[in-house]
């Protein structure tokens, strides 16, 4: 057989035989000083993603509407991460025997997160909401994740004028993002049409006045009052109409569900693509079921293993609440699959349109408490919160 000489192929044996030696000679001549113990760029993530934070109430502020006002701080005195305008947080208490959550949509602007202030705008309604509205007080520390969720604006999917619906506590997000489109951190241009009983139902309405003063434009609908200078009845398509270019708006929903049926509908005939009408999911709450049976809950959480109760119309995440086991989560929606878990036996019922899991998790038997009710005595295995 014969070789074709090739002088290339000789140059790289040549420096392939120098290339331990080079190697020597650069690692010889080169700094001695130790390596950086922290990089930049994991001070950043640790600065974006800090996980669970410990923070302390710091002020509360009656809202109308049976609303009131919660400023947070971190205990460590650091920077709350900064996020997109309309996200929320996780926030937890011990509450009697339970270890409980809820996720509240941010009220203040990402600036102020920056600044090391956040807020929360909380309705006096449910176990959680009413123990911070009646029971809270300054100075008491929490745990709260960082901020997350889908329901903000996106330049590559949205348009530019994005029209925002509200109705009772469902305000919160908007004044984010009324906020940050007003300090010029988003470019949209923002209608709000708020839906409430009366006027004296409006929280944050001085707010909202001086920030109508500055370019927001809002558009208060009054149900059960006539007053000049506001609408009366509900948002309806003609209503919207009269304020809004509706076919090249973005919407974004947030209120009960019983006004995102009523906007939908109203909505429909103008055939809009799925991507333009965005909705704030709700936590999945209790079912209503007529004496709930009792079933047997096995919890495996690292080395140990619980017994503990759960009711059939409340989920198993609840369930674990009550007990108060330390699990994760953060939407309550099953959408963010961050109390992702892993299923070992039991009937179990997925509430509807909300099952958030990917076809993976389905075939290799992973579930999301959040949204899950037990049918039967069942068994998990559940990470640990933090
Ligand atoms: S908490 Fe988000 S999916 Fe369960």
């Amino acid at each position: 057989m014969k070789f074709k000489k090739q002088v290339f192929g000789f140059m790289d044996m040549l420096r392939f035989k120098k290339l331990v030696p080079n190697r020597r000679e650069a690692l010889a001549s080169g700094p001695d000083t130790p390596l950086p113990k922290v990089y930049r760029t994991n001070q950043q993530a640790e600065r974006l993603h800090p996980g669970y934070m410990e923070v302390e109430l710091t002020k509360i502020r009656p809202l109308a509407a049976g609303m009131r006002e919660f400023t947070f701080r971190r205990v460590d005195s650091s920077a709350f991460p900064f996020f997109r305008a309309g996200q929320y947080v996780s926030l937890q208490a011990k509450i009697g025997d339970s270890l409980a959550s809820r996720p509240y949509s941010i009220v203040s602007s990402p600036r102020d997160a920056l600044a090391g202030r956040l807020v929360l705008g909380i309705e006096d309604a449910g176990f959680f909401s009413s123990y911070m509205c009646s029971q809270a007080k300054e100075g008491d520390r929490f745990h709260m994740t960082e901020p997350a969720g889908e329901f903000h604006y996106e330049t590559l999917r949205d348009s530019r004028k994005i029209v925002c619906i509200a109705g009772g506590s469902g305000i919160t997000p908007f004044m984010s993002m009324a906020s940050a489109m007003l300090d010029g951190t988003e470019d949209y241009e923002m209608t709000l049409f708020y839906g409430a009983k009366d006027r004296q139902h409006i929280p944050y309405h001085e707010e909202l006045t001086a920030m109508a003063e500055k370019g927001l434009k809002v558009i208060y609908v009054l149900s059960d009052e006539q007053a000049e200078g506001y609408e009366s009845g509900f948002i309806t398509r003609a209503l919207l109409e009269k304020y809004a270019d509706l076919r090249s708006a973005t919407f974004f929903l947030c209120g009960p569900s019983a006004m995102y049926q009523f906007v939908q509908e109203e909505l429909k005939p103008l055939g809009l693509p799925i991507k333009a009408v965005r909705k704030d999911a709700g936590s999945c709450t209790d079912l209503e079921i007529s004496d709930p049976g009792t079933f047997s809950l096995t919890v495996r959480m690292r080395d140990n293993v619980f017994e503990i109760k759960a009711r059939e119309n409340e989920t198993l995440l609840t369930a674990m609440e009550r007990a108060g086991l330390n699990a994760p989560n953060k939407c309550r929606a099953g959408g963010c699959g961050f109390c992702h878990s892993k299923w070992i036996k039991g009937e179990f019922v997925i509430a509807e349109d909300r099952d958030g899991r990917r076809e993976a998790d389905k075939k290799f038997g992973f579930i999301h408490p959040c949204v899950t009710y037990p049918a039967g005595d069942m068994e998990i295995e559940v990470p640990v919160a933090y």
